[in-house]
């Protein structure tokens, strides 16, 4: 059996789960459903991202100790992705044994190979990016020094552990060479490119300063550079150190790291540096979307204009949201949030496209078929559109390994527009006084539409796709992607079909 590994960024603690967080997660969910309908073994992960100076610092400010504090707001991205109905394999804590014990054996290999050495360090450091800037870098604003990201920044002296990163430039721009779709998309893999290209400096990986962190081996004042700390959960989930236990067999490396662009250098660069350093095998690819701004602006907390995935829900529905978060714009590019658009997603392809494509033959079979599935007689046209329906799979395939989220939902759309038109060109409801035989093959092949549909929307829409399956009393096993190939029974009895995708009614709220 093919396997599939694919993780999702460990999320920092010191903010509730906004929009962002749930949208890295959702492309995530929608690769591993899909692998595991296509037949791959899937391991998918997600988890926080627990220690640092920030979270110290927070849970300071709210006088509790860190694991307190962490304990409360990891659970708030537990809920996140049962909220989201994320379908995870592992959700990892950076604050559990395993993982303590998975950083400290990397260190000692890293330190075994020779890659790690004791100095000082003297430089700009931002809490905010938990990142290290050079002079060159940091902005100017009304005479105060800021991170590129706008952060503040402090100078920073003290004893360090550094990695020998600047050894690794060759051998990174080898494998950036060598494995063209290692980073994506092509914009970030140019911007990385360039930035090894520049030169690389050896990287601290421990500080002094505080203590909420993985301790350096044999040597408990340092405590783990937190970026080093965190990339390290990708091996933990696996069981690692224990590279003999089937899972980390099975997985390692990574079919698919999926980070926001902010990201992409930790992933791309530093990553990549330490598994070649401590002889581990390599993630096989790193993607970087971009992010979202809510109507035209940024989103920050201070703007007040933070989406909260919990309103998005509520609001407009789940399967509402992730289909606009997917459809609304091309992965890998920024995108905007906006009300309008989301309500007319919710509207025109879900309540519309889809919904009154299933709600309209399926209320004749219910009504004039005696709620029978009927005997087909399929002509050329009818085995035309059904041929497209089906062929689609390998198209949907190619655009998600390409992480192409927002090409896929519309290759799907285009056959969903062929069937509206198919519907009303054949129009049933004047069949059933003319030709009740014919009326039967093409409400019979609305019905086989909505099988293939339902089972190509599973990964993206999964609670309205398996309620398609079920209006047309498609068993359990039979929805998995090798199925697509076989036909709709005809002779089954349906239900009363529901509405599946109900239209978004402007509230007086505005
Ligand atoms: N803890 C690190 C990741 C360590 S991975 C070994 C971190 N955490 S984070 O919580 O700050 O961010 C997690 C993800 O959310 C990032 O991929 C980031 O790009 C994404 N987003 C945060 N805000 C976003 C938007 N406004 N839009 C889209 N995604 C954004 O970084």
């Amino acid at each position: 059996m093919n396997n599939y590994y694919i993780t999702t960024p460990i999320y920092y603690v010191n903010d509730k789960p906004h929009i962002g967080h749930a949208y890295t997660s959702l492309a995530c969910d929608i690769l591993a459903r899909f692998k595991r309908l296509d037949g791959f073994d899937v391991h998918f992960l997600t988890g926080t991202d627990e220690h640092g100076q920030k979270v110290e610092k927070s849970a300071q400010a709210k006088n509790i100790n860190p694991q307190e504090f962490t304990d409360n707001v990891s659970q708030n991205f537990r809920d996140l992705a049962d909220l989201m109905n994320f379908s995870n394999d592992d959700f990892i804590r950076t604050t559990e044994n395993r993982h303590k014990q998975a950083c400290q054996k990397l260190w000692q290999e890293l330190e075994k190979n020779g890659h790690i050495y004791l100095d000082k360090y003297s430089g700009w450091y931002s809490v905010r990016d938990e990142a290290y800037y050079t002079e060159s870098e940091l902005i100017d604003k009304d005479g105060k020094k800021l991170a590129p990201t706008g952060a503040e920044v402090e100078w920073v002296e003290e004893e360090s552990y550094f990695f020998d990163l600047s050894k690794w430039q060759d051998k990174l721009l080898k494998l950036y060479d060598e494995n063209p779709d290692f980073i994506a998309p092509k914009s970030r893999r140019n911007e990385v490119i360039s930035f090894v290209k520049d030169g690389l400096k050896d990287l601290s990986v421990s500080r002094t300063a505080f203590s909420w962190g993985v301790k350096v081996p044999n040597n408990d004042k340092h405590i783990m550079y937190v970026w080093v700390d965190a990339l390290t959960n990708y091996l933990t989930t696996l069981g690692y150190p224990d590279e003999k236990n089937k899972k980390f067999e099975k997985y390692w490396g990574a079919d698919l790291h999926m980070v926001g662009k902010d990201i992409i250098r930790f992933h791309a660069v530093y990553w990549p540096a330490l598994l070649m350093a401590s002889g581990l095998d390599l993630p096989k690819r790193i993607f970087a979307h971009g992010w979202w701004t809510n109507e035209g602006e940024k989103i920050s907390k201070s703007l007040g204009n933070v989406i909260d995935p919990v309103d998005l829900v509520e609001k407009y529905g789940l399967d509402q949201t992730r289909y606009f978060l997917m459809r609304e714009i091309s992965f890998g590019n920024d995108g905007d949030f906006s009300r309008q658009a989301m309500i007319s997603r919710t509207n025109s392809d879900l309540a519309n496209d889809i919904g009154n494509f299933c709600q309209r033959s399926l209320s004749m079979v219910f009504k004039n078929c005696e709620s029978i599935i009927p005997n087909p007689n399929l002509n050329d046209g009818d085995n035309e559109i059904i041929n497209n329906a089906k062929q689609c799979l390998e198209t949907v395939r190619l655009n998600l390994d390409k992480q192409e989220f927002n090409k896929a939902l519309e290759s799907i759309w285009k056959i969903v527009g062929q069937a509206n038109k198919y519907v009303d060109d054949n129009a049933p409801w004047a069949l059933k006084n003319t030709d009740l035989d014919r009326m039967g093959t093409v409400l019979y092949t609305c019905g086989e539409l909505i099988r293939i549909f339902g089972i190509l929307l599973q990964p993206f829409i999964p609670n309205s796709a398996s309620k398609m399956l079920d209006l047309i009393a498609i068993p359990e096993e039979q929805r998995t992607f090798k199925n697509i190939n076989n036909s709709l029974q005809s002779g089954v009895k349906i239900d009363k079909p529901q509405v599946i995708f109900p239209r978004y009614v402007e509230q007086d709220d505005g």
